[in-house]
């Protein structure tokens, strides 16, 4: 009998566990949800891109437009990112989609047109 009573409290314990895990995670992704901070936009970028693109834009390496003259449009910019262009690659499920909008909106400094 109390034996059983031991399995029974047990079991409930790990069931418990793996609930209070499950609530974790749902709000770990709240949190992932936030806004990303510009320090760590910053860091995609210069992880990302400024191997082709330089830390201002203007590296122009492996034939990367130099961002300083780009006219695109942020919308534009933000589809160009997820999905890549020709030797540009892709974003998508690498960067989330808010760090992929701050980035773009972040490329938008280097601009001498405004
Ligand atoms: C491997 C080199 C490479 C990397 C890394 C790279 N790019 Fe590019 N990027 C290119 C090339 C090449 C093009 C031109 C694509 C085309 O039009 O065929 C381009 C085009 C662009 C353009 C369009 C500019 C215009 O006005 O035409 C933007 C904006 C841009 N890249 C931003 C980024 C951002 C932001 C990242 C990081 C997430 C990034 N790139 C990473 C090579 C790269």
């Amino acid at each position: 009998m109390c034996r059983s009573w031991h399995i029974f409290a047990v079991t409930a314990a790990v069931v418990l566990m793996i609930a209070g895990c499950g609530e974790t995670d749902e709000s770990h992704q709240a949190l992932s949800a936030n806004p990303p901070s510009e320090a760590s936009i910053k860091r995609a970028y210069t992880m990302k891109c400024s191997l082709c693109h330089g830390a201002d834009g203007k590296l122009m390496a492996s034939k990367a437009p130099d961002l300083s003259e780009s006219t695109m449009d942020l919308e534009s910019r933000i589809a160009l990112i997820t999905y890549g262009k020709g030797t540009m690659p892709p974003q998508k499920g690498i960067l989330d989609a808010a760090t992929i909008r701050g980035i773009a909106e972040y490329i938008e400094t280097f601009r001498d047109i405004k």
